[in-house]
């Protein structure tokens, strides 16, 4: 067995998927979820036992669990079967064929942010971080917190993380590429990050792939520095803190967003875990979809200078969008997170969080501040406001229960205004992207399901697959060719060896066809097999009855009466045939 093979084998997808999505078992073979690759609000993503492969109804995403691992980390193959192994501790053979130069660079680049990491814990520890010590006191932050964040200094040299690099030999072009120190004009490299705190970034697997660093006196400029785009570092995909919150999420089934690191911090510290922070840019899609996949449920805590202003907005379009249901928290005296959950204590702030509003409700009250909802026109304006909010929501049926819930949250009669309110609401435009998928039909799916299932007989039906024409019409006929190109070759059939040489669309239709729903309840027997094969043939002399009554037209139009003859004749045979098998 090849090492795939024995990877493949050693570990369960629905372990692995797990991990990534919320799945609930549908059936015995069977687990469902939201799916991770395409914005969705009921779960459209199978992951099937037997096959021990993914299928999304929505998307058509398919694939094994390396394929899995590769498309939701974005790495290569190697990259995901090295990371599969190491998970679930299946040895990697020594000299592996499956290296390649962009997995080594990205090694060599973790490998200098721990170094880089190391230096900066000790130098808080050491005499030279004595004031990044006294800056952390003076903001309440424990030793503790220190440990489980990471947190350290970059000393004023300006050489130790340069020197540490060319110390170790990494190559000049990669140390370059770490973001992690500057070029001078004579090509000497020196640090990117002087005399400042310390806070490291971590991928969702948890590997150091950035810093950010904050100045320690309001005259130093920029307050925080962070490190650049690199090979490991996208910060559009990162959110701070992901790693250690995201098993807190799932199991509270919300996640807390906010602003800054010392707020994710600080929120941590007063015992709420499922805490991540956007890094200083605006949210991302994938920064959502990565919350998402953990949880559908947000609590939002913005700093509140920032409520209403454009970046806010944004965000909370974008969490609406990708189906995300939002609650927001507003905190008094113009304080963010961090500064709140210390002045007032961890108690205080938990009391928030918990009576924070379900948006449309914090959106109303907003409005209603503005406006009189006794008076018609006032009532006409609140609505209005929360318009084009609503009108984000995807799901048409949510869109309309949550116009119901706000109207009568805001004390609008129903009548014409509610009505004019709930039309508008349901009139967004739809604009859903299918990609074309043929619909199968039972008898070609059924065979396809007992010809990969290696069960005793079906090598027999693979021979007679060829007096089948209408296989070459079929939706999956490049599948069955693959098939019978395998076995014309003395190969044999499995799953693997079919998928193997079929385009990426067509291993779509076949993930289609093997995962589809009534897959599970229809036998996969020599029989079942027998069945559908006939059934197909059947269908193939209708075709051919359809051809050659078509032919005898032709052939009449065209005058030619001994050819349309003959093809009577022969179409006659067919049928006499029928009625004596039938
Ligand atoms: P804030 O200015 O709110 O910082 O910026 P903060 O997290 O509250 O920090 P303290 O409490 O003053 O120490 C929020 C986030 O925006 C990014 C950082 O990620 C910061 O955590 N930011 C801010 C930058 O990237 N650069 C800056 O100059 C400022
Ligand atoms: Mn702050």
């Amino acid at each position: 067995m090849d090492f795939v093979e024995q990877l493949k084998s050693a570990v369960d997808i629905v372990t692995v998927v797990g991990e990534y999505v919320r799945l609930r078992k549908s059936s015995s073979s069977r687990y469902m979820g939201l799916c991770p690759f395409h914005s969705e609000k009921t779960p459209s993503f199978s992951v099937n036992v037997s096959h021990q492969r993914y299928y999304c109804f929505g998307c058509h995403a398919t694939g094994d669990v390396l394929q899995f691992v590769q498309e939701i980390e974005h790495i290569s193959f190697y990259d995901a079967l090295k990371s599969l192994a190491e998970r679930y501790g299946v040895p990697i053979p020594r000299r592996s064929q499956y290296s390649d130069e962009e997995s080594r660079r990205r090694g060599v680049l973790f490998q200098m942010h721990e170094l880089a990491q190391e230096n900066f814990r000790a130098n808080l520890v050491s005499a030279a971080g004595e004031g990044a010590r006294a800056y952390l006191a003076r903001r309440g932050v424990t030793a503790e917190t220190i440990e489980q964040f990471g947190l350290g200094y970059s000393d004023r040299s300006g050489r130790a993380i340069a020197r540490l690099f060319d110390e170790r030999g990494f190559a000049r072009e990669l140390i370059a590429e770490s973001g992690l120190v500057s070029k001078r004009t004579d090509g000497s490299f020196y640090d990117k990050f002087r005399n400042r705190l310390m806070f490291p970034i971590h991928s969702e697997k948890g590997k150091t792939i950035a810093f950010g660093g904050r100045a320690l006196t309001p005259e130093d400029e920029p307050k925080y520095l962070n490190s650049p785009e690199t090979p490991i570092y996208k910060k559009r995909e990162v959110l701070y803190n992901l790693h250690r919150a995201k098993d807190a999420i799932r199991k509270e089934d919300r996640s807390i967003l906010v602003e800054g690191y010392m707020d994710a911090i600080s929120v941590t510290a007063a015992g709420l875990a499922a805490v991540v922070a956007s890094c200083g840019t605006s949210l991302t899609p994938q920064q959502v979809q990565a919350l998402k996949r953990h949880s559908q449920n947000i609590v939002v805590n913005f700093d509140p200078d920032a409520a209403g202003g454009g970046g806010t907005e944004r965000s909370l379009d974008l969490l609406l969008a990708e189906g995300m249901f939002i609650r927001i928290v507003e905190l008094d005296g113009g304080l963010d997170p961090d500064e709140y959950s210390r002045q007032r204590g961890a108690e205080a702030y938990r009391a928030r969080l918990d009576a924070a509003k379900g948006y449309f409700y914090w959106l109303a009250d907003r409005a209603r501040a503005q406006h009189d909802v006794r008076t018609p026109e006032g009532a006409v304006a609140v609505l209005k406001a929360l318009l084009p909010a609503l009108q984000r929501v995807s799901d048409r049926l949510e869109r309309m229960a949550i116009a119901e819930n706000v109207a009568g949250y805001i004390g609008v009669e129903r009548g014409v205004v509610l009505e004019t309110f709930r039309k508008a609401v349901a009139d967004r435009q739809q604009k859903t992207i299918e990609p074309p998928h043929p619909t199968l039909r039972a008898d070609e799916k059924g065979l396809l399901r007992v010809l990969l299932s290696g069960e005793h007989g079906s090598e027999e039906l693979i021979g007679g697959l060829e007096t089948v024409h209408v296989l070459e019409r079929v939706a999956t006929r490049r599948i069955y060719q693959a098939i019978r190109a395998l076995h014309a070759g003395g190969a044999e059939v499995t799953f693997d060896a079919v998928n193997a040489r079929l385009e990426p669309g067509d291993q779509v239709l076949l993930a289609a066809a093997l995962l589809s729903e009534e897959a599970e309840y229809h036998q996969r027997d020599a029989a079942y097999g027998r069945h559908c094969f006939e059934s197909l043939r059947r269908s193939d002399e209708q075709l051919r009855r359809e051809e050659l009554k078509a032919r005898v037209k032709q052939a009449e139009r065209a005058g030619n009466l001994e050819e349309a003859l003959r093809l009577a004749e022969e179409l006659r045979q067919i049928e006499r045939n029928k009625t004596v098998g039938a």
